[in-house]
């Protein structure tokens, strides 16, 4: 508050929900000034009763968070890969963004190790566009149906509601895809000094569709002009306690102060046809596509210039989804990307309420026509005259057949439950140990060292503690021998290890 409490201050009357003004802001109604209650104090009945409803269900996931909103201005050319009109030459719209970590709760601390969450919106004129990616180019896994697995083990025990590093091991030793995303994890980008300065990623792959119809497949990468800097486990746990809203704090400071961070968008672009022959699966979010292989392509400057004025109506109440696409942008034959369209925005008609895109933070900027109507909290509604079907002969909005072919590719006709592909370079292993012998430096190694060493030791399963050996060994063998050593523990063979399970 920054309000000046000398100055003489002009108050409005307290109202009632429905605007009648009421006789005391502290003293309820009761029989004589220490007597009982009255039930029909309707002010103090509604200001009880609305107090208890003041929370909505956190976030499944990604609950703790913070956010704001900017501009997005279009500095390069890729009009001949999308036809998205927010990415056009001299294109600028406005943009909203929430950063966020995954596993832990509302109150949990910014800075405890984890992936976190860089999610995006551009208000174009032809809708809303979400990106909701993380600061890793990477997921744990491949499949969505794994995805409520995958996050129960990473939260808290049903008994003791404690975290617990048997439940984390156990899935990711039993889930080897996840080991490029582990590295990831485990790594320097684990703990980010800020919210500013890491970088963002789509992850996943999507679909990009030119004027002429034309289609290529795309990752889009946000470059922080920040630079990417990240602190130490010992800062972050001091932090952790000295503050446990360090990244919300410094983001809404530096942007009071006029200290605008922003991000530079990029994609990758893959020819359409190269999808079916290159050497892995493009489509696998536990893989990234060599820069060598795609380059960066700029597309245009993401700054953040706004705080929220409310936290909870701009913040806690915007519904990022992959859902979200407009023309030029779709979906990929990504399994887990097809299993988000559904999952956000059925989360968010629990989370929010049925008619969630209607609260002003995610209202697009083009208007809505269609013949959904009614639900929970409904707003807007049309003319009493205007047509409630499709097809009508009464005038209402038609869609367009033009945009069938829109988002559309081939795919190989049966209904199988695999994961079996074409390409040659699908192991789980490879990008993971590439990213630790390759992109980590002896000083990232001996960090990433101590800090598996530290997280595996934790564990208290001796089977599990030999499978996260032995998966750690798989990413490079020297690392695997460092971590034996590490924990002290002896080489066992496969069928010992599975012995210990238990
Ligand atoms: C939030 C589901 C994978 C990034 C959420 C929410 C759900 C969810 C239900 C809460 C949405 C809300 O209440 O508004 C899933 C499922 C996944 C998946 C089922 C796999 C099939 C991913 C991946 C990424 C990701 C791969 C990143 C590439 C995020 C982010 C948020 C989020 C950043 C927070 C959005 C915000 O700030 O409002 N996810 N998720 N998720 N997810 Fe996922």
């Amino acid at each position: 508050m920054t309000a000046n409490l000398s100055a003489p201050i002009t108050h409005t009357a307290t109202t009632t929900q429905t605007g009648a003004p009421v006789a005391s802001d502290e003293h309820s109604l009761t029989a004589g000034a220490d007597g009982a209650t009255a039930l029909h104090d309707r002010y103090l009945v509604e200001k009880l009763a609305q107090f208890n409803r003041e929370r909505i269900p956190e976030r499944i996931v990604h609950a703790k968070g913070g956010g704001a909103f900017g501009t997005f201005t279009v500095t390069g050319d890729v009009s001949r890969y999308t036809r998205v009109a927010a990415f056009q030459p001299g294109a600028q719209v406005g943009t909203a963004i929430r950063f966020s970590s995954v596993a832990g709760e509302q109150g949990s601390p910014d800075t405890w190790r984890d992936v976190r969450g860089f999610a995006t919106r551009f208000y174009t004129p032809e809708g809303n566009l979400d990106i909701v990616g993380n600061n890793t180019p990477v997921f744990f896994i491949k499949d969505g149906i794994k995805f409520p697995d995958f996050i129960h083990s990473q939260k808290r025990l049903p008994g003791s509601g404690l975290r617990d590093a048997d439940m984390q091991w156990d899935f990711w030793t039993l889930s080897p895809e996840s080991a490029h995303q582990v590295t990831y994890l485990m790594g320097d980008r684990g703990l980010p000094r800020s919210w500013r300065e890491m970088h963002g990623f789509s992850s996943h792959t999507y679909l990009w569709t030119n004027a002429e119809g034309a289609r290529f497949w795309v990752k889009y990468h946000f470059r922080s002009n920040q630079g990417e800097h990240n602190i130490t486990n010992e800062q972050a746990e001091q932090l952790a306690g000295a503050d446990a809203d360090y990244y919300r704090r410094d983001l809404y400071e530096a942007i009071a102060e006029g200290n605008f961070p922003s991000w530079d968008l990029h994609v990758q672009v893959m020819p359409y046809e190269d999808a079916k022959t290159y050497r892995f699966n493009p489509f696998d979010l536990t893989k990234v596509w060599p820069h060598a292989d795609y380059p960066l392509v700029e597309v245009g400057r993401f700054e953040l210039n706004r705080n929220p004025e409310n936290f909870f109506a701009e913040i806690e109440q915007i519904t990022l989804s992959p859902a979200n696409v407009v023309p030029g942008h779709d979906i990929s034959p990504d399994k887990m990307l097809m299993a988000r369209v559904f999952s956000y925005p059925d989360a968010q008609r629990y989370r929010v309420g049925t008619n969630f895109n209607e609260v002003p933070v995610n209202r697009p900027i083009s208007p809505v026509n269609n013949y959904s109507q009614d639900g929970s909290l409904r707003h807007g509604y049309k003319p009493a005259a205007a047509p409630v079907y499709a097809p009508n002969s009464f005038g209402g909005p038609v869609a367009d057949p033009a945009r069938a072919a829109e988002g559309s590719w081939e795919f190989d006709g049966a209904l199988v439950r695999t994961a079996a592909t074409l390409h040659s370079e699908d192991s789980d292993f490879g990008q993971a140990g590439t990213l630790y012998r390759e992109v980590y430096d002896d000083a990232a190694k001996a960090r990433f060292l101590e800090t598996i060493t530290g997280a595996v030791s934790g564990v208290q399963n001796p089977g599990i503690k030999e499978r996260a050996i032995q998966y750690w060994t798989n990413v490079d063998a020297e690392l695997g021998a460092k971590l034996r050593a590490n924990l002290g523990a002896a080489a066992v063979s496969d069928a010992e290890a599975a012995n210990k399970i238990g």
